[in-house]
């Protein structure tokens, strides 16, 4: 197993460590994580954690004080990660790991915050295998996206949030979109310029050539995309005699 240690300060020290072909936490959960600690949205929040990988952020939300976490992987090797990585933060008796494609594994539940850091790099014409299945998110990037945008709402309670990560070369406004046409009042809250990865760097010319990188462009940036549900509606009231 390989160690991580992410640092949330100023409440929370997550330590991860991840079986061999498991994703390991990057700077994209980082700041999905920050996001979640500033607006405070774990606090006795039932949490559903889709794409979970390590566990990292599911175990970060339980650590800022979820209720409830649910961690969803199709990865086999993710789940049994994430619950190691629950149990040596202290959180296991809170974090449930489910493995399965997407909401699958979830009966009709509905989650106060769904946290979701997909495979959202475009470019694999094939679709993918193995452990690139963490990161290939087909040759728009958005084949994981779209489904995550298409039934969050459904997985929320009224007024629940979903918060997503994803890259600006998936297509921020696709994903405003989606979501706005799924129902839910979407934003960027985080935005974060840097180099490409070294993922997109590898595929620059080709991300060019399908328009997902401006020419002569070598950055991309990280999006955090804030979410919600409306608020349940109030029963009418009657007017005063
Ligand atoms: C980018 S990693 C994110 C891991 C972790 N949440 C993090 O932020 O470091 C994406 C994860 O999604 C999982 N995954 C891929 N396709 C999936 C699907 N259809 N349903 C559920 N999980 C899936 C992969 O196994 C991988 O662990």
């Amino acid at each position: 197993m390989s160690a991580t240690t992410a640092q949330l300060r100023p409440r929370a020290t997550v330590r991860v460590a991840t079986l061999p072909g498991v994703f390991r936490p990057r700077s994209d959960a980082l700041l999905l994580a920050a996001a979640m600690r500033e607006r405070g949205l774990a606090r006795g929040a039932a949490v559903l954690d889709l794409f979970t990988g390590s566990g990292v952020i599911a175990v970060a939300a339980a650590l800022e004080g979820a209720r409830s976490v649910t961690a969803v992987d199709l990865s086999r090797r993710a789940v049994l990660t994430a619950r190691l990585n629950a149990l040596r933060n202290g959180v296991g008796r809170r974090v449930r790991t489910l493995r399965g494609d997407l909401f699958a594994p979830l009966g009709g539940e509905r989650f106060d915050l769904l946290t979701a850091n997909p495979p959202y790099l475009p470019g694999a014409a094939e679709p993918p295998r193995g452990a690139a299945r963490a990161w290939e998110g087909g040759s728009d990037g958005r084949l994981l996206v779209d489904r995550l945008c298409a039934g969050a709402r459904e997985r929320l309670a009224p007024g629940g949030t979903l918060l997503l990560v994803q890259s600006s070369l998936t297509g921020e406004r696709e994903t405003l979109e989606r979501l706005a046409a799924g129902g839910l009042d979407a934003r960027v809250t985080i935005r974060r310029r840097g180099p490409l990865g070294p993922l997109a760097r590898e595929r620059a010319d080709e991300l060019r050539a399908l328009g997902r990188l401006e020419p002569g462009s070598d950055e991309e940036e990280l999006l955090v995309i804030e979410a919600s549900a409306p608020p349940l509606a109030r029963a009418p009231q009657e007017p005063p005699r």
